[in-house]
């Protein structure tokens, strides 16, 4: 097929002499992938304006409390391929990593080893979290910050929901001298996405659903050690094939073991050393 206007892209790419060499890199490959994009779908002109409407409403919907490009990045599997970009040579003993997502809330309460993450009474199953944080080499990671955060059993964070204690099923722990972590909470529950803005409505458009299985993030960082986002999802759950933001790793899907009415987590993770 012909290309319609060719010399229009090698114009734009050709004008940016003052880039800097990955700007140019990144700029001149956004160009190409865009215009390649416009001939191939040979984009309308209400398309290319619907386009324009929808990234407008997008920015609109964003503030300090929700990043609606964040939720769009997710929904369409960028943000996972960007983590996946810059893990891609991650060695043998290198816990996976997942998406952040826009709920981590900055620095977090610190609580002693053992202690629960809640500060009102859920109706949730208690649930132990435990295990240890090592290098890939077995040697315990001493002094690791482990930090922490779920929704409520109403399927909210408390920086969404105004009725939970600000700090409620978040935290920091930090690992002791044999590499342990181990904190009290409850059994995650699966939750949709926020899907009152242009995000919600994509995913709609799509015949997409806004939901994410069940799990609890962790944020794991040392000063010699690359810092680990990740979190674990519970076996069973029945979004784990079709979360809203492709973030599920078969290594991050765990069973709980349930004696006494209590169900405890043990997971090991590894972080990597820092070159
Ligand atoms: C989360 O798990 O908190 C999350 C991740 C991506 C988008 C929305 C929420
Ligand atoms: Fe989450």
């Amino acid at each position: 097929m012909q290309t319609v206007f060719p010399e229009l892209t090698d114009d734009v790419i050709g004008r940016m002499k003052g880039a800097s060499p990955r700007m140019h890199e990144v700029m001149s490959l956004l160009i190409r992938h865009a215009h390649a994009f416009v001939r191939e779908a040979a984009l309308t002109q209400e398309e290319w304006r619907a386009g324009i409407d929808f990234l407008t409403r997008t920015g609109q919907m964003c503030s300090d409390s929700r990043q609606e490009f964040i939720l769009l990045s997710d929904i369409l599997g960028v943000s996972m391929l960007v983590d996946a970009v810059a893990h891609q040579s991650a060695d043998k003993g290198i816990t996976d990593s997942t998406v952040l997502g826009p709920f981590y809330a900055g620095p977090q309460r610190e609580l002693d080893q053992g202690e629960s993450i809640l500060l009102r009474e859920e109706d949730g199953e208690p649930l132990i979290m435990r295990g240890r944080v090592a290098d890939p080499g077995g040697n315990p990671v001493v002094g690791a910050k482990v930090e922490v955060w779920q929704t409520a059993t109403n399927q909210l964070y408390d920086v969404q929901d105004e009725n939970q204690p600000h700090g409620h099923l978040r935290a920091t722990f930090r690992t002791d001298e044999q590499g342990h972590y181990e904190f009290r909470t409850i059994l995650p529950v699966s939750y949709p996405i926020p899907d009152d803005g242009p995000a919600g409505q994509l995913l709609r458009a799509l015949g997409r659903h806004p939901f994410r299985p069940a799990h609890v993030h962790f944020m794991i960082s040392a000063p010699s050690h690359e810092t680990l986002v990740t979190h674990l999802f519970l076996k069973g759950d029945k979004y784990l094939d079709s979360d809203a933001v492709f973030g599920v790793k078969p290594s991050l899907v765990v069973q709980p073991e349930r004696r006494h009415g209590v169900s405890t987590i043990t997971y090991d993770f590894g972080l990597a050393r820092k070159r």
